[in-house]
């Protein structure tokens, strides 16, 4: 998951947790900045490098777990070295600040050290299903891009092979895809489009569906002259409402023009299929909302695998990464 900041990464990593756990499959989300939100829009206390169970499957609706971590590269590094033998010296190393003087000298080492930890989950298969809420999209390509870097720099040892290892990771279609996300608005929709030609070209990582988040839905009526619409249902308007009504409708008509423009660029620009998820009137997201959203981007999931020819999600012998 990757996109802007404030475009809806975490709420959009949250809803499609919860759309995989729907669809029966344990999932773990990773967060790497910390303080996302992502605990509040379950309901729970935030959570840190240990494992949490955010929402709890095995309700009526047969739902799986939606777990989650977070992963920094102090404690990534503390883990690899502990996996290694190196005990003693891991904590005093990570509490040295060491970390940021080897990182000053090969940069990526950090993202390497995440991404090496992501790898591990994968192949531990601690999840049917990991999404990792990615660092905004500047970052995400350097974020990405460093096990190429890291290659190129050095020719033997375990850094080398964590890197060609997690390069291995990226490169397949089949254990990791890169969904961006956006709002439709200009703005996000050019980083998006721009973040979408660089990771595919220079880091050659295969991109699933694009996420645009906060569309406002249709309103009807929208054109209809409000004193008219008063008069037709046998009521009058105080003086001024005709006028504030109108501007209301005014605004809400150019905002919807605008939505419309700017998805029939992304369209027109990026040819990948897209999950559109609506914007919720209300100040705080909470489950309701996720399962709300998740609902919503299932539905799209499955017109999207609805192709000619192809099995519908559900059907016997369907690929479970639908929702990926
Ligand atoms: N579909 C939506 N409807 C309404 N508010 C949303 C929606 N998606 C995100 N938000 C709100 O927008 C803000 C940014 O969302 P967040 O998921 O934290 O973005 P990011 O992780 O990209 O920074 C949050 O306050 C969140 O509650
Ligand atoms: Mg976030």
């Amino acid at each position: 998951m990757a996109g802007k900041g404030g475009v809806g990464k975490t709420t959009v990593s949250a809803s499609l947790a919860r759309a995989a756990a729907r669809c029966g499959l344990t999932t773990l989300v990773i967060e790497v900045e910390g303080k996302s939100g992502l605990a509040t829009l379950f309901g729970q206390p935030p959570f840190d490098y240990d494992e949490v169970v955010l929402s709890p499957g095995g309700g009526p609706d047969g739902a799986s777990d939606v777990r989650a971590r977070t992963l920094t590269p102090d404690d990534a590094l503390i883990e690899y070295l502990e996996d290694h033998g190196m005990h003693r010296i891991s904590r005093r190393l990570a509490s040295s600040g060491a970390l940021d003087v080897v990182a000053t000298a090969a940069p990526g080492i950090k993202d390497i050290l995440i991404l090496g930890k992501v790898k591990q989950l994968e192949r531990s298969g601690t999840a049917d299903l990991i999404l990792l809420d990615a660092p905004a999209a500047g970052h995400a390509i350097s974020f990405l891009r460093s096990p190429r870097g890291l290659l190129d720099a050095v020719s033997v040892g375990p850094i080398r092979t964590q890197a060609q290892d997690v390069l291995d990771l990226l490169d397949d279609p089949a254990r990791c895809q890169v969904l961006l996300v956006t709002l439709p608005e200009e703005t996000p929709v050019n980083e998006l489009i721009e973040t979408a030609y660089s990771l595919e070209e220079d880091v050659g990582v295969s991109l699933g569906p694009v996420v645009v988040n906060g569309l406002y839905p249709e309103l009807p009526g929208l054109g209809t002259d409000p004193e008219v619409a008063a008069g037709a249902a046998g009521a009058h308007l105080l003086p001024g409402e005709g006028a504030e009504l109108r501007a209301a409708a005014q605004f809400r008509r150019h905002r919807m023009e605008l939505q419309a423009e700017q998805l029939a660029r992304l369209s027109g620009e990026l040819p990948l299929p897209q999950i559109r998820l609506p914007f919720l009137f209300t100040a705080d997201l909470g489950p309701e909302h996720v399962d709300l959203l998740a609902r919503t981007a299932l539905a799209d999931i499955e017109a999207l695998t609805e192709l000619p020819g192809t099995a519908a999600v559900g059907a016997p012998g369907a690929e479970p990464g639908g929702a990926r």
